[in-house]
């Protein structure tokens, strides 16, 4: 069925005088009355196409409905007042489907579009996102792939909470509760026995509290867990990957970013720049010269994301924080008791938190003592407490929260448009 298809990106590549035949979606119509314009949308760009009253095309192309699906057939020419400066002289237009009124014409509100988030796929915008996504989802990939990583297959139907039980999604397991996965570390932690370097990307699933421009109940998590590595060293192999994620989509989707009206600046310095590691205390510090009523011990949360972030045009690394504002897995510092190993990604611009990770707390005995310090229960963790038991090796992990990054390199206001088919607490739809 493909014999002899181009594109509307090599038709603009094309030269005067070409036969060409396409196929697409209408997306713009002009009926002039004796020459019917068609902006033809197919999944690399637009073409202006022009029927003419005499020739075949013209009656079709006068059928022809917004959305509808079509095959043309033409001569290419230049036109400097067609988008991208060629159209097609069209010989032939066949609809293959037939559009109803499309129920999109421009200038819906939010909450409509969302409504019908099946057919506002197609809009440009979102095309150029999900085009950007794609190059992100395989850059993060051919990363570890490249990397010596095993890929592994992680449930996503769970017994115990990996972030605390507030967040948690119970499903009915045959009677007995089950939870969503909020995160596959635990897995994770017991795959590096056998292989060492393991990641996985699976769905992550939060009954998030509250409603924000960065979270999504379900979200596509991207993590990675390894022996032998300090937070450090983890540290590092964070920064190569995102990294690989924003110079893939500059040398790649230069052109998406551009439709989106992303700044590229931050993301060229990005590929430049060492990430610089800044501790919870300079944060509190800095904080505070920023105005923040905040002492040692607060949480730093969106606002002060926000602030710290905002003039950034880089990503940094926040770490060590308090041990009371991190989950129970994470090492205790040795050196200062009140300390975990942790370490977040903050990406600049004012978007914030990306990864979250950490060294893991390897000993038996410091382990247990967190889990009831947090208030947990021993024999939830049970399997997770062997892994300390039979052979235990230090080791780090991180997650990623790949429509975070995906919302800072396209520029988003909104993690919804970073995905598909967002959840949303209003609509699981569609
Ligand atoms: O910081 P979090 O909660 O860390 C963990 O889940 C670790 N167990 C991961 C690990 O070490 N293997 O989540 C990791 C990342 C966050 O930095 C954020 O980017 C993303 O997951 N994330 C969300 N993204 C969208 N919507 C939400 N509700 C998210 N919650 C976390
Ligand atoms: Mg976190």
């Amino acid at each position: 069925m493909g014999v002899g298809f181009i594109t509307t990106r090599d038709a603009l590549r094309g030269s005067d005088g070409d036969r060409v035949r396409l196929r697409g979606w209408v997306y713009r119509k002009r009926d002039l009355g004796n020459k019917v314009f068609i902006v033809l949308r197919d999944s690399e760009g637009i073409l202006q196409c022009v029927a003419d009253k005499g020739s075949k095309a013209f009656q079709e192309a006068q059928r022809a409905t917004i959305e509808s699906s079509i095959i043309v057939e033409g001569v290419l020419r230049s036109d400097p007042r067609a988008p991208g400066g060629k159209e097609v002289s069209l010989d032939s237009l066949t609809i293959v489907g037939l559009a109803d009124d499309f129920p999109i014409k421009g200038g819906e509100s939010v909450d409509y579009l969302l409504d019908v988030r099946h057919l506002w796929l197609r809009s440009r915008a979102l095309t150029q996102v999900m085009r950007i996504r794609s190059t992100v989802l395989k850059a993060l990939r051919d990363y570890f792939t490249s990397n010596g990583w095993w890929e592994v297959s992680p449930p996503i139907l769970t017994q115990s909470a990996v972030e605390g039980g507030a967040t948690l999604f119970a499903v009915d397991f045959f009677g007995k509760r089950a939870y969503l996965s909020q995160s596959a570390q635990f897995y994770l932690e017991v795959m590096i026995f056998s292989l060492e370097k393991v990641w996985s990307l699976t769905p992550s699933f939060r009954a998030e509290r509250s409603r924000t421009r960065r979270h999504l109940y379900e979200y596509w998590h991207l993590e990675a867990e390894a022996a032998w590595m300090d937070m450090h060293d983890m540290m590092k192999v964070v920064e190569g990957l995102v990294k690989e994620a924003v110079r893939r989509v500059l040398d790649e989707r230069l052109e998406e970013l551009s439709f989106l009206k992303r700044k590229t600046e931050p993301l060229e310095a990005t590929l430049s720049a060492s990430f610089p590691e800044v501790t919870y205390d300079e944060a509190i510090e800095i904080l505070r010269r920023k105005g923040f009523n905040i002492k040692w011990g607060d949480d730093i949360g969106a606002d002060e994301e926000r602030a710290l972030t905002e003039d950034q045009q880089t990503p940094f690394f926040l770490t060590m924080f308090p041990k009371h504002l991190k989950s129970f897995y994470m090492k205790v510092d040795d050196s200062r008791p009140d300390v975990v190993l942790g370490f977040d990604l903050e990406a600049p611009e004012g978007y914030g938190e990306v990864v979250g990770g950490s060294q893991r707390e390897d000993r038996y005995d410091m382990l247990y003592k967190r889990i009831i310090e947090n208030n947990l229960r021993p024999e939830d963790y049970q399997w997770y407490l062997d892994l300390r038991k039979y052979g235990s090796v230090p080791h780090s992990g991180f997650g990623l929260g790949v429509d975070r990054l995906v919302m800072w390199i396209a520029g988003l206001d909104h993690i919804r448009d970073s995905i598909p088919f967002p959840r949303l607490r209003e609509r699981i739809y569609p």
